[in-house]
């Protein structure tokens, strides 16, 4: 690998993660990005869905029969990080079908829900997930603080919500004029969860750092 080759994937990596994208535009760089993306993910060094597998492991613990939803999964980089440390109730969920249709070849999930992360209600009953995790979704352009109430309402009680996004991000994935953090503490002031961790993880992506949040449903 070049680093001509890696820069370009960096700078795909920023376009799609420009403030001001469309989700529109986004899903289309998705869907023209799906049958190279884990090779683009290799070369731009990022580690957030093994930080995050890691996270979803010490909240599980020896439950590896737990139910989890990967939100926001992409190809399965997440799923394929579960199913090594043993997990296999794995469900995908992903606004881009081409990048579902790529996990689907991996084998790695049960099931496959095309669907955005956002304001509005999923097709999902409540408290259906033990853990619900989210890696490199809550990005500008893609999902913003306002899933958060969908997230916490299909993890069970007592279960976990794991997000992982890249810092610079932050400032931008806030909802109705207040930040992503602020989202966070609302949620826990009307006892919706609890914050368990947030973890600044530095060279979460090449240079970067990442923040890896953990809260437990109430
Ligand atoms: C950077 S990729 C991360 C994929 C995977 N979690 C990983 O770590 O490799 C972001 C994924 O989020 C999806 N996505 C973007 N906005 C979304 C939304 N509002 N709802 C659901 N999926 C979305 C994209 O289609 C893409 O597959």
């Amino acid at each position: 690998m070049t680093s001509a080759d890696a820069e370009k994937d960096r700078q795909v990596v920023d376009s799609i993660t420009t403030p001001g994208i469309t989700v529109e535009q986004v899903m289309d760089m998705y869907k023209s990005w799906a049958n190279s993306y884990d090779q683009s993910m290799i070369k731009v060094l990022a580690k957030g869905p093994i930080f995050a597998a890691k996270v979803v492991k010490d909240v599980l613990g020896d439950d590896r029969k737990a139910l989890i939803l990967d939100a926001g999964a992409g190809t399965g980089l997440v799923g394929k990080e579960l199913q090594s440390a043993g997990f296999s109730y794995i469900d995908a969920l992903d606004g881009c079908q081409d990048m579902l249709d790529v996990a689907k070849e991996k084998g790695i999930y049960m099931k496959y829900i095309c669907a955005y992360l956002g304001p509005d209600k999923l097709d999902i009953p409540t408290a259906h997930y033990t853990c619900t995790v989210c890696v490199g979704t809550i990005v500008p352009g893609h999902a913003t603080a306002a899933c958060l109430p969908e997230l916490i309402r299909i993890t069970k009680p007592g279960g976990h919500v794991i997000i992982a996004t890249r810092e610079v991000h932050l400032p931008h994935v806030g909802h109705e004029g207040k930040s992503f953090d602020d989202w966070l503490q609302i949620h826990e002031d009307d006892n919706l969860w609890r914050k368990l961790e947030r973890k600044r993880v530095p060279e979460y992506q090449g240079e970067f750092a990442g923040i890896v949040y953990t809260y437990q449903i109430l």
